[in-house]
C-alpha cells in the first residue's frame, strides 16, 4: 500500500468518512498532479473508479503513468482539462481539490456546480484543501449552502494544512467573520494540534490586520465578545 506524507494522509481520512457517509462512488481528484491520492483511494477502495484532471500536460502524465505502472487503468481516467470542464458529477462523487489557492478552488467549484440540481449536490461530497484565502473559500461555500462535516487541521513538515469536507444541506448558516477566518468547526475543537493552530491564526491575523479593514473588525469583534 501506498505511504502518504501526513498532509495527503489527512486528506485521504476525509476521502474515507465522506465515502463511508455516501456509499459507493468515484473520486474526482482535480489537479491530481503526482496522482498518489487518486492511487491510494483505488488502493483502499475509497473510489470505485477515479477521475484525475490536471491544466497541465507534465502532471497529468505522472498521474497516468503512477495508475498505470500499478494496473489501475481500467479504474481510471486522467484528463487535461481546467478543473472539472468536461466532467460531469454524478451522485456519489467525492471531488478533492487540494494544494491550490482558494480563489483557484472557488472559480473550479463555480463552473463545476453550475446548473446542478439540489438532488444531486445532495449526493456528493467535496474536499478541499486550499493553501490560502481560507475566509473567501468558507464564505464561498456557505453561501452556496454547503454545510461544514469537517475541518481538520495538520502539520507538514512544519506547516499548517486545514481540510475542509463539505456537504450541500441547501441553506446558509451566515458565518460570522471570526468563523469565516478560523473555521467554524476549528473554533469547537480542544486537541491540541488545532489549538496550537488556532494561535498560529491569532499571529498572523494580528499582522495583517495592519492592512485590512476586515481582520481589525473581526478581531475586534473578539474583544466586544470577550
Ligand atoms: C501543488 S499541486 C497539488 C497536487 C495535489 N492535488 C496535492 O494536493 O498534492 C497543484 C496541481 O494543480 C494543477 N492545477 C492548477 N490549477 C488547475 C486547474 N484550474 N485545473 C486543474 N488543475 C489545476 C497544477 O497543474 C498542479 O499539478
Amino acid at each position: 500500500m501506498t505511504d502518504l506524507p501526513v498532509r495527503l494522509d489527512t486528506i485521504f481520512a476525509e476521502v474515507k468518512k465522506a465515502r463511508q457517509a455516501l456509499g459507493p462512488g468515484r473520486v474526482l481528484d482535480v489537479g491530481s498532479d503526482h496522482g498518489l491520492l487518486s492511487l491510494k483511494c483505488l488502493e483502499e477502495d475509497a473510489a470505485s473508479y477515479v477521475i484525475c484532471t490536471d491544466i497541465n500536460p507534465d502532471p497529468a502524465s505522472k498521474s497516468r503513468l503512477l495508475l498505470k505502472q500499478n494496473g489501475f487503468s481500467d479504474r481510471s481516467e486522467v484528463i487535461v482539462t481546467d478543473g472539472l470542464n468536461g466532467v460531469k458529477i454524478l451522485p456519489g462523487d467525492i471531488i478533492v481539490i487540494a494544494g491550490m489557492g482558494g480563489l483557484n478552488i472557488i472559480d473550479i467549484l463555480t463552473r463545476a456546480l453550475d446548473g446542478l440540481d439540489d438532488n444531486l449536490k445532495s449526493n456528493i461530497s467535496l474536499i478541499l484543501q486550499p493553501q490560502k484565502s481560507m475566509h473567501l473559500v468558507r464564505n464561498y461555500l456557505d453561501k452556496n449552502s454547503f454545510g461544514f462535516e469537517d475541518e481538520t487541521v495538520c502539520k507538514d513538515r512544519d506547516i499548517f494544512y486545514n481540510v475542509l469536507r463539505m456537504r450541500y444541506k441547501g441553506r446558509s448558516e451566515g458565518l460570522s467573520l471570526r468563523q469565516l477566518y478560523y473555521g467554524p468547526v476549528n473554533l469547537t475543537r480542544t486537541d491540541s494540534l488545532t489549538l496550537e493552530y488556532i494561535k498560529h491564526l491569532d499571529d498572523v491575523f494580528r499582522i495583517r490586520s495592519r492592512g485590512s479593514e476586515e481582520i481589525r473588525q473581526m478581531l475586534q469583534g473578539d474583544q466586544d465578545a470577550d
